[in-house]
């Protein structure tokens, strides 16, 4: 194996340690404690795990932290009532929704309900324009752990070549914004994309945000890429049992890669820790301070 691995967890601590000094001088200087509010809707495992985790680290770094469990058949006005009140609570300064939501509930409604001003996933409207556009935004937690670590490894991202596989709204496409914010050459590929491996080959940075697990494999990786796993895929192992692997095939990648994410232990902690940098930013948006540096995008 000849990658450099690319550490998340250790990176992700290092954020915290950085979030977790502002809020002490956010308290100190200036009184405030930052607040990040949680809304999970239902009992999806997953989701809970999550927004325990969230909700840990939150208290860990010295923010206030208000979670909001509502019953699965919540309506849809209740909840939006919910993000009213949060939105006018000058107590919070971050809001997320934990996805997905109960299929009776319009997401990209409850999204645009969220005060932009609040939104740390960065999932309005209003931001995803704004991020589109090259302007002050917030932005997608995954995508902008992904940035930090990409901008750790190389510095400059200035003429490379990127592609990014996937199209999500939460991944895929503000990734590609702010790798082209970055001035690389962005290519989105998808599940449609003729000769995939060939266009993964052209490709000094993969980031790979497809959810099919091991799909990208080190014959499609050009030698020295850096590659950005983003999958979270729970497999059947054939002694019996489950593993964590990505939607890259980590052995295979690993020796013809310069550097590579592993999973777990790369991505995944960067997305909690760029939400604590989310909620640091939009609370000295709100107060109308100066931004922390290197926590934004
Ligand atoms: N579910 C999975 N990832 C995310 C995320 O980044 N934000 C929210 N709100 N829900 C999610």
């Amino acid at each position: 194996m000849s990658a450099k691995i690319i550490d998340g967890k250790a990176f992700a601590a290092t954020v915290r340690e950085k979030v977790g000094a502002h809020v002490a001088r956010l308290k100190e200087e200036h009184g405030i404690t930052p607040g990040l509010a949680v809304v999970l809707v239902g009992e999806d495992p997953a989701s809970q795990v999550y927004v325990r985790s969230k909700g840990k680290m939150t208290v860990e770094v010295g923010m206030a932290s208000f979670e909001h469990k509502l019953d699965v058949n919540t309506s849809e006005s209740d909840l939006l009532a919910l993000i009213a009140q949060l939105n006018a609570d000058p107590k919070v300064h971050g809001i997320l929704v934990q996805l997905p939501l109960p299929s009776h509930l319009d997401s990209d409604l409850v999204m645009n309900s969220i005060d932009p001003a609040k939104d740390v996933d960065g999932f309005h409207i209003s931001n995803v324009g704004l991020l589109g556009t090259g302007q002050k935004s917030m932005v997608p937690c995954t995508p902008l752990g992904c940035l930090m670590m990409l901008r750790d490894h190389h510095g400059s991202l200035s003429g490379m070549n990127a592609v990014v596989i996937g199209r999500s709204n939460i991944v895929g496409k503000p990734m590609a914004n702010l790798l082209l914010g970055d001035s690389c050459t962005v290519t989105i590929a998808h599940s449609r994309t003729r000769d995939l491996p060939g266009v993964v080959r052209q490709a000094d940075i993969v980031v790979a945000a497809v959810g099919r697990p091991e799909m990208v494999v080190g014959d499609w990786i050009k030698p020295g890429a850096t590659v950005i796993d983003v999958g979270i895929n729970r497999i059947d192992k054939p002694e019996g049992g489950t593993r964590l692997v990505g939607d890259a095939h980590f052995d295979s990648c690993a020796a013809v890669a310069g550097a590579i994410t592993p999973v777990p232990g790369g991505v995944g902690p960067m997305t909690i820790a760029c939400l604590l940098a989310n909620t640091i930013t939009a609370c000295c948006r709100a107060n109308g301070l100066a931004e922390p540096e290197g926590l934004t995008a």
